[in-house]
């Protein structure tokens, strides 16, 4: 089982510490970030990714912020609260859980009325540690739901990007299905895309699983192809950014091609996420926003500049997926088939209520 840990409360009130994954693996540098701008700008950083641990994060972060203005004429608490959450809902914009996670927080606030400025504080904290809990139960159930669409005794099982216990408040969401079969003395084949521009697969995946005592192999992107053509893969799964009401996902760029890929070697291809991550109100992937990264993050890899300086550049941050091309939608609710317009709809018992238009 996985011991990694993205984010976490300091001692005493102190703010919130996350894991630096943009120094992993040299480093493992905790940060202790005060408020609600710092945690911002480390999400929009990505010191802190991954769309349920943003989320997380960004509960925390509002949570820590309210807590340093409890003392504040009401008006101006009010002021800073809206503030904070603009600047939070803002960091990254195609990951909904960040929306998700805050608009629960923000209705909590509004529920609470008259209450003093301690008690909705207060109260936020408590929620904020909820949404953490939650999660941590969430990628433990997608993991036993998921881990009955792996072959027994071994699975030999692609990823993409990272989505780990690195990227959520528990044992993941893609990887939970192979931490529980690791559990349970299955024998395990993974191979991480190393996910280009910045590596989530080789930098995140490889070494949170190989810490688990996986077996992974990194290959770069563009060696997926031939990999699923000497039929050494027995299925794909990956994570999600955000699933629209029909099913389409947003995932990490480069998801789209392999689940081309995946379809045409006639290999299963599986997103796994909680429904926090589900947008009832997009009602495809042509509603999600997709963000465009700096283009340096592709004109200098590796610490130097590997493409003219110049040079135009095409970033996209992630893509859509069509439903199509998915075989399954595993959430902690259970395991979502095609026509994943109903399926969706009747996961989420569609209640409009805590998914609230983005
Ligand atoms: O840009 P990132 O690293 O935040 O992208 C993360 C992904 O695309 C993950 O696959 C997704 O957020 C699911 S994490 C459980």
């Amino acid at each position: 089982m996985s011991d990694v840990r993205a984010l976490r409360w300091a001692d005493a009130g102190a703010g919130v510490e996350i894991l630096d994954q943009t120094l992993l693996p040299e480093q493992e540098v905790w940060l202790r970030l005060g408020s609600a701008a710092e945690v911002a700008s480390a999400i929009r950083d990505l010191r802190v990714r991954g769309a349920p641990a943003i989320g997380i994060a960004a509960a925390m972060g509002l949570a820590v912020e309210m807590a340093r203005h409890a003392g504040l004429e009401r008006d101006e608490f009010l002021r800073r609260l809206d503030a904070a959450y603009t600047e939070l809902a803002g960091a990254r914009p195609t990951a909904v859980n960040l929306r998700w996670a805050l608009d629960r927080l923000r209705r909590l606030a509004d529920s609470l009325g008259d209450a003093g400025n301690g008690v909705i504080a207060c109260k936020l904290w408590g929620e904020a540690t909820a949404i953490l809990d939650e999660d941590r139960a969430m990628c433990r159930a997608i993991g036993e739901h998921a881990f009955a669409l792996l072959p027994e005794p071994e699975a030999r099982v692609l990823t993409h990007c990272n989505a780990g216990a690195l990227a959520t408040g528990g044992i993941g969401t893609a990887l939970a299905p192979l931490y529980v079969g690791h559990e349970r003395g299955l024998r395990l084949k993974v191979y991480a895309d190393e996910t280009r521009p910045l590596l989530q697969g080789s930098r995140l995946t490889a070494w949170e699983l190989r810490r688990a005592g996986i077996d992974v192999t990194i290959l770069p992107d563009s060696a997926a192809a031939v990999l699923m053509r000497e039929g050494v893969l027995d299925l794909v799964i990956v994570g999600a950014d955000r699933i629209a009401a029909n099913g389409d996902v947003a995932n990490k760029v480069g998801t789209y091609g392999v689940a081309v890929l995946a379809r045409h070697h006639g290999l299963p291809f599986y997103v796994a996420a909680p429904t926090s991550t589900i947008d009832p109100h997009a009602a495809s992937g042509a509603a999600i926003p997709i963000e465009q990264r700096d283009a340096d993050e592709v004109r200098r890899g590796f610490g130097r500049l590997t493409a003219p300086a110049e040079a135009a550049v095409f970033a996209p941050a992630f893509d859509i997926t069509p439903a199509e091309l998915i075989s399954a939608i595993i959430t902690e609710r259970g395991i979502l088939r095609p026509p994943y317009d109903a399926s969706i709809a009747d996961a989420l018992a569609l209640d409009t209520a805590q998914h609230p238009p983005v």
